[in-house]
């Protein structure tokens, strides 16, 4: 499949997407990178990866649903099969969601549905939960609310900085979602309802 990668940021997850790819554990191939930020490092990991890197500035757009209505045409004229927020910061709308049906893909840093949105490390470690982790799901109109695909979970440790929660998480968002995206990849991804069935591989 082809595999477009939007971010805003270090794309440390797009690193593992692209190492994922590179070693034939996820069966496809990053077709584009796109961010809405000029000065996102991923942009860099992705030229040196020898994928095209392309910036779009959402401020040169007159609305929101304009901007997502450019980015969804960009990705299509890419042939992109799949998207993958790899955080990405902003909110994707109907003119993606339309374009790309059940065919965006999330990550994001707590087992949801507890604490989403911005900052859920600090939610957690606010909230003094014990466990933490990161989840893969499919994006839906509502801010981290689509289909649970994988979830991982780690320890909170005593005396743990947002910090040391955020990099032990982070290892983990870096094993599921290439993990995720080759279960996608296979057609293995059944959603019935809330759910995602995940289809053996001799089904
Ligand atoms: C990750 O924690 C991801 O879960 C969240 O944003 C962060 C992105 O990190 N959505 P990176 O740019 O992939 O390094």
């Amino acid at each position: 499949i082809r595999i477009g990668v939007l971010i805003s940021g270090s794309g440390t997850n797009l690193q593992a997407i692209l190492d994922g790819c590179r070693e034939g554990r996820i069966p496809g191939r990053v077709a584009v990178v796109i961010s809405d930020r000029a000065d996102a490092y991923g942009l860099e990991r992705a030229r040196r990866a020898g994928v095209d890197a392309l910036h779009m500035d959402p401020a040169a757009y007159p609305s929101r649903t304009a901007f997502d209505a450019a980015l969804a045409e960009r990705l299509q004229a890419y042939g992109v099969d799949l998207v993958c927020l790899a955080g990405y910061m902003r909110l994707v709308r109907g003119p993606m969601l339309t374009a790309f049906p059940n065919r965006i893909l999330n990550i994001h840093p707590s087992l949801l549905p507890a604490f989403p949105g911005l900052e859920a490390q600090r939610q957690a470690l606010e909230h003094g939960v014990k466990v933490a982790g990161c989840t893969v799901h499919f994006v839906t109109a509502g801010v981290d609310e689509g289909p649970i695909i994988l979830q991982a979970a780690v320890p909170v440790l005593e005396g743990d900085t947002v910090e040391d929660l955020r990099r032990r998480i982070l290892a983990e968002e870096h094993r599921i979602y290439p993990e995720a995206i080759r279960l996608f990849a296979e057609g293995r991804l059944v959603i019935e309802g809330r759910r995602v069935r995940i289809l053996d591989r001799a089904e």
